[in-house]
């Protein structure tokens, strides 16, 4: 039996994790509480812990971990920046979801877009309290608008060919542009500079954290679109407010914040919330939030849980790959995974 300690857990997470997990012989500890310094002791006796985007696993974390004698960190995520993998090395193996549904989360960012610009959120409310006017509710056609894409991967790829059945003119930005795909790529400036609607869809690293900034908001198109349902480090949401209180950014869909981690995935309906930037923002007109919900289908529930699962066991497999690992023995945690057809260490 593999002893999981799962942490941040709720309801919807149970009844998928249970159903793979329990065939397979891996016993859960559900744990509501979140993965930092003080929660680390709960997953003591455990062989690993399952953590979610907003689990702190830094430095300090790993090595508590590590003392304890846990030997895996499986994300039940896409993304890793919340955990430090470097100090991970040579300790405790890591493991990720490296795609469950990217149709979730592309077809999401089609949902807030079309929500946002025919102001679908608005017309929801009046006709709940029958104001049938439509003064106000003016929006524009997709058809014939220029859509750029920053990070053409698994999710912007499905994003783009969801934006060209609406006939968008598509152009896109990539560190790593992929071949012979007929995306039209452009520079990241000649991409703010062009397009109607901008989607981020890269991950959260040094060189992206605030690509949307004051600098590039400036270079924008008056009255363009900004949708974020990748990482809200990406986007400076102090620069951002200032465009939208300026009219320079027509409308701002975000499912994600840069200060989600204590604000996000809870009921906080009770409470006077204390961040005024994400209050003010909530407050705009033209601007959507969402709590970190574009990952949610049941598709996409099952299948994190069953890579989760495989991922899980095949670590510890004797002599078994660790399947979907992060590690830095190349020095690059994509490149590594990319070559690599062992464990890591
Ligand atoms: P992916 O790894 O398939 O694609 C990421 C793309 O970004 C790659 O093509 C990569 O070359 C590119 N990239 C890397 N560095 C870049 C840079 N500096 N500038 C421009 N592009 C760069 O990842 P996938 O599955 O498409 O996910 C994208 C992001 O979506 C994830 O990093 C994650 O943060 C976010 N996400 C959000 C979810 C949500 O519920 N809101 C759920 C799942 C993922």
């Amino acid at each position: 039996m593999i002893k999981v300690a799962f942490y941040d857990t709720k309801p919807y997470d149970k009844p998928s994790f249970e159903k793979y997990g329990k065939q397979k012989g891996i016993e859960y500890k559900f744990l509501e509480t979140r993965l930092n310094e003080d929660t680390a002791d709960l997953a003591r006796g455990c062989d690993a812990v399952c953590v979610f985007v907003n689990d702190t696993v830094n430095q300090a974390v790993i090595n508590r971990l590590y003392d304890y004698g846990v030997k895996l960190i499986a994300l039940r995520s896409a993304g890793y920046n919340n955990v430090d993998v470097k100090a991970a090395f040579g300790k405790i193996h890591v493991v990720h979801v490296p795609a469950y549904s990217p149709y979730s989360v592309a077809e999401y960012a089609m949902a807030l877009l079309l929500t946002s610009i025919r102001r679908i959120h608005k017309a929801y409310n009046r006709t709940r309290e029958f104001n049938f006017s439509l003064n106000g509710l003016t929006g524009f056609d997709l058809h014939g608008k220029t859509v750029g894409v920053i990070g053409t991967g698994k999710i912007g790829r499905i994003f783009i060919q969801i934006c060209r059945g609406f006939g968008m003119h598509v152009i896109a930005y990539d560190l790593f542009p992929a071949k012979n795909s007929g995306i039209e790529y452009v520079s990241l400036d000649e991409l703010f500079a062009r397009s109607d609607v901008i989607s981020l869809h890269c991950p959260l690293t040094e060189e992206t954290r605030h690509m949307i900034s004051k600098e590039s908001i400036e270079k924008m198109k008056d009255g363009v679109v900004i949708i974020n349902t990748s990482r809200g480090g990406l986007i400076d949401t102090e620069a951002l407010l200032s465009g939208i209180k300026a009219r320079k950014i027509g409308a701002a869909c975000l499912d994600v914040y840069e200060e989600e981690a204590d604000i996000f995935f809870e009921d906080r309906s009770g409470h006077i919330l204390n961040d005024d930037l994400l209050s003010r923002l909530i407050s705009m007109p033209n601007v959507i939030v969402t709590a970190h919900q574009a990952f949610l289908t049941k598709d996409a529930l099952n299948n994190i849980a069953e890579t989760t699962v495989n991922n899980i066991l095949s670590c510890f497999e004797k002599d078994g790959i660790c399947d979907n690992e992060l590690c830095y023995r190349c020095g690059s945690i994509e490149q590594c995974r990319k070559d690599r057809k062992d464990r890591c260490f």
